[in-house]
């Protein structure tokens, strides 16, 4: 039997726990955007329907399957799914070891409860309402590496890079 990949969700969130308010991502950190281009770069990656929608255009080198609930959505790149477990079902059929979720919002929830890994970047910005990322459990992950970055001229919002293991894996 394949062994399923492992699954990551790669997601900038601010203080207060927000990824979104409401459309678009509400901070413009180049440091951010190439620590997202570097690690997802040749890998397998899940999208909601609406965030691959706003991504077209970042797939070059990327295999991107979209989660959503209407079957004749076609995407211009890549392929749907209906579930979480179908895109570890495909993408291990392909030979992936790892499948990102980009999330947004959906895609996020609906993978936290199988979800392996988190890389996170935590900005420092508050937004007070909008698209949350799920809560993460401290009984439930254990930080592995954390990476600090104060505001510069071109980085409004300070922020860290911080990877986080489940501690008890749900397979
Ligand atoms: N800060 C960050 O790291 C980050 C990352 C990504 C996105 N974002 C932001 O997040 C916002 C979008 O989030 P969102 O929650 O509104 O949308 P989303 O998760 O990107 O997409 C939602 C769509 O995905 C499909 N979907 C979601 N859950 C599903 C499930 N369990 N089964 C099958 N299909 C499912 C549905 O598509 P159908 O309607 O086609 O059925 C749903 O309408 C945007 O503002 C985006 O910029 C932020």
């Amino acid at each position: 039997m394949t062994s399923l990949p492992v699954l990551t969700l790669i997601a900038a969130v601010s203080a207060d726990g927000f990824i979104s308010t409401g459309t678009g991502v509400p901070w413009d950190l180049p440091r951010d955007k190439e620590h997202f281009r570097r690690t997802t770069r040749g890998q397998w990656l899940i999208l909601g329907r609406r965030t691959y929608e706003e991504m077209i255009g970042w797939f070059e080198d990327r295999h991107p399957l979209v989660l959503t609930r209407d079957s004749s959505f076609l995407p211009t790149v890549g392929e749907t799914v209906a579930s979480v477990d179908a895109a570890l079902q495909l993408a291990a059929a392909y030979g992936a070891k790892e499948l990102f979720d980009c999330g947004g919002g959906g895609a996020f929830a609906a993978a936290m409860p199988c979800a392996d890994r988190l890389i996170l970047t935590h900005v420092d910005s508050t937004l007070g309402s909008g698209v949350p990322f799920p809560k993460v459990n401290p009984a439930e992950w254990r930080q592995t590496s954390r990476q600090d970055f104060p505001a510069d001229a071109s980085h409004a919002q300070a922020l860290y890079f911080a990877t986080y293991e489940r501690l008890h894996p749900t397979a």
